[in-house]
């Protein structure tokens, strides 16, 4: 044989072998960010086109958390259809997960240019959110910082709440070699504190060989060094339906293992990789130590408390049926550990009326007394999970007297912030605007994911409350009901509410439905747009209501003057005209007579979502 064939023979069977080579373990480097790369080729970030497929269907595990924890979060969040991520996961459509619990995200995985992509988007929530927070905290290292700065336009120090960013998901189509070998799907799965291969190799009944192969793993390295919050690829040869999605509680180990690997050879990358990896080996270090600790603490509670709680438990059956499958961080309080919160409900630690500031755990509450019976609320409570409504942590019923426990909202009620001197400085459109989206996005929820749907009965500012972040969320289900009777909401024989957010068929006729909600958030809006209250004084008699007065403003010429002197003085001279225009036109679209003439909720919020991104454009303009 002509051995210059054979040269060329192995030349190209070497070539071939190693095109189809599987995909590489990116150890710890895919936690650098350093951003400089303007290249686009960082091979760490994502994993290499080499697969059989240009495109695929590929898989995620992504880790249930409080924000993400439905079906409709989750698929929301990755871009993944949402009744195959139910199907699955063999769940419904509608249905939560436990925290912690994994999900099987099933995504469309392709090559853009050299690499494989997931394409996703995120709207980036609060100012403390960064490109590193994003990939590792919110996508929990599924997606990568590098690779969200190459594919966004945004400077990294500029990030905005309200920006919307393009987010690359880490997936790979198994190689030809793979394939031949049986793997037929390949899912992402971002290590944690305690994996090790031989595990996982268990977990998911595959063959070590074929994970540590899949994952560019010499076959000799039993047990390679694997790094939480970094990826590797589970090759399976169906479909990964049948994987046994265990609960898996937080099993925090000893993270000495995690050694910084030092086999940096081959790989020039910037002594920066290694600043981060040791940054973000020592806080992993500090952060799992006060974990234990929290961990330990609580389990030392929970057990000298269960047993007596619930002998104390006498509410009605309907409410504890509706407890079982609340979600597993709400509690059932005694009296005794409320009164320990609250300095025994002492005056400094009144908020107002019966709400109570306290200290449960180290978190802080607010506990919310009431003498009437409040299955109805909570039985509505717990059916809801959104990050817009208020959240209840537990309850506690003591001689007649029923305590809700619920988020503590450090910003309080949005009508106090509204008129606080205080925060006239940082509040902002694009603020406003967060929290009209915040309220619209609440109800949307209400009205639509609950059947029959729910309505609040009572928005009005006094009951939107803000956060640390500023962002609201709907609070005091005290007169919320469900629409037993469908669409067309029933008749209520005794008017209950607040004045100046009630709507015209409300007062006249009884009449519910989820556009007296609508009706109210419209109301809201023009508080948040002229800082006034909804019942306008002079000379301490009352002359009309807010929404009466916007309609004269619109009506009639000069429109531009009238609107500039009744916006709120705080945000004049500092919003466009045009964006002003379209929010005042959308509550008075809420504000509309005729209930039938008012948007949707899912309408309102689709519209403020556009006006959100004017308001980015507008400020990036300027
Ligand atoms: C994995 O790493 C090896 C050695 O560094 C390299 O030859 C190979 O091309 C890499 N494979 C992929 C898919 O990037
Ligand atoms: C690759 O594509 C072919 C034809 O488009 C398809 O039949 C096959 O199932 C795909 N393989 C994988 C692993 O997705
Ligand atoms: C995924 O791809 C399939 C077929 O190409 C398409 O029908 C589907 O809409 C895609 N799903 C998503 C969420 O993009
Ligand atoms: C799916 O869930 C139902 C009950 O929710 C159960 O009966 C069924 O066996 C499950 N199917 C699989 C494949 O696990
Ligand atoms: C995903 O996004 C990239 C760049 O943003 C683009 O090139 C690619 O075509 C997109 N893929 C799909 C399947 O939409
Ligand atoms: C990455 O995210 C995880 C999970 O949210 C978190 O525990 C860890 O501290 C984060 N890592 C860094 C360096 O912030
Ligand atoms: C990002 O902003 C920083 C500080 O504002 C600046 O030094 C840097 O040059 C900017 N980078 C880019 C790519 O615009
Ligand atoms: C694990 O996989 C093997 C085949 O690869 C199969 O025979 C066995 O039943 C599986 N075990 C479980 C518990 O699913
Ligand atoms: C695939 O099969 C070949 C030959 O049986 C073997 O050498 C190779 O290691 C296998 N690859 C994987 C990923 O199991």
């Amino acid at each position: 044989m002509d051995p210059n064939f054979l040269r060329i023979f192995i030349c190209l069977w070497f070539f071939t072998s190693k095109v189809t080579s599987q995909q590489n373990y990116t150890k710890n480097l895919v936690l650098a960010c350093d951003g400089t790369d303007k290249t686009g080729t960082i091979p760490d970030n994502l994993y290499t086109c080499n697969g059989k497929n240009k495109s695929c269907q590929g898989f995620l595990l992504f880790k249930s958390q409080p924000s993400y924890n439905s079906v409709l979060t989750i698929s929301k969040l990755t871009h993944s259809d949402p009744s195959k991520l139910a199907h699955v996961n063999n769940v419904s459509l509608s249905a939560n997960f436990p925290t912690n619990k994994e999900v099987v995200v099933p995504v469309n995985c392709s090559c853009s240019g050299k690499y494989y992509q997931a394409n996703s988007s995120f709207v980036i929530p609060t100012s403390q959110d960064t490109y590193f927070s994003i990939a590792n905290n919110t996508y929990q290292g599924l997606s990568s910082c590098d690779s969200l700065i190459d594919e966004n336009i945004y400077n990294f120090t500029s990030l905005l709440p309200g920006y919307e960013l393009r987010v690359p998901l880490r997936c790979a189509c198994p190689t030809s070699n793979q394939i031949l070998n049986g793997t037929e799907y390949l899912l992402t799965y971002s290590v944690y504190w305690g994996d090790t291969v031989p595990k996982l190799s268990d977990r998911f009944n595959v063959s070590i060989k074929s994970i540590l192969v899949g994952n560019g793993f010499s076959e000799r390295e039993e047990d390679p060094t694997l790094f939480p919050f970094t990826t590797i690829l589970i090759p399976f040869s169906a479909k990964p339906d049948s994987i046994k999605t265990k609960i898996q509680t937080l099993q925090m180990q000893s993270p000495n293992r995690y050694v910084l690997n030092d086999n940096t050879k081959g790989k020039s990358k910037r002594g920066f990789y290694l600043c981060m990896g040791v940054l973000a080996a020592s806080t992993f270090l500090v952060i799992s130590c006060i974990a234990v600790f929290v961990a330990c603490l609580n389990h030392e509670k929970k057990k000298e408390n269960q047993t007596p709680n619930l002998k104390k438990w006498i509410l009605p059956k309907e409410v504890v049926d509706g407890i079982a499958d609340m979600d597993q961080a709400f509690r059932i309080f005694s009296l005794d550990e409320l009164k320990m919160a609250t300095n025994n409900f002492s005056v400094e630690f009144r908020l107002k009326g019966s709400v109570y500031r306290g200290i449960l755990a180290g978190e802080e509450v607010a506990i919310k007394k009431m003498n009437t019976n409040v299955s109805k609320v909570v039985n509505i409570l717990h059916k809801m999970n959104h990050f817009n409504l208020i959240r209840l942590h537990g309850i506690c019923e003591d001689e007649g007297y029923f305590y809700l426990v619920y988020k503590f909202m450090e910003n309080g009620c949005l009508k106090d912030w509204l008129c606080n001197e205080k925060f006239s400085f940082t509040q902002s459109w694009s603020q406003r605007i967060q929290i009209a989206l915040d309220i619209a996005k609440g109800l949307q929820y209400l009205h639509n994911f609950t059947n029959p749907a729910s309505v609040h009965k009572d928005i009005n500012s006094r009951n939107i409350l803000l956060d640390r972040n500023v962002r609201a969320k709907i609070a005091n289900f005290g007169l919320a009901r469900s629409t037993e009777r469908g669409e067309n909401g029933f008749v209520s024989m005794k008017l209950v509410g607040t004045r100046g957010y009630m709507p015209p068929e409300y007062l006249d006729f009884g009449s519910v439905t989820t556009k007296m909600d609508v009706y109210a958030f419209g109301v809201v809006m023009l508080e948040l747009i002229t800082g006034k209250d909804v019942i306008l004084m002079h000379d301490g008699r009352r002359t009309e209501y807010l929404s009466t007065a916007m309609i004269s403003v619109m009506a009639g010429e000069d429109l531009e003057t009238k609107l500039g002197d009744f916006i709120d003085s705080n945000l004049r001279g500092n919003y466009g005209l045009e964006l002003a225009l379209a929010i005042t036109r959308l509550s008075m679209s809420c504000l509309n007579r005729d209930p039938t003439s008012r948007p949707s909720m899912n309408e309102v919020a689709s519209a403020l979502v556009n006006i959100q991104m004017g308001s980015m454009k507008f400020l990036l303009s300027n």
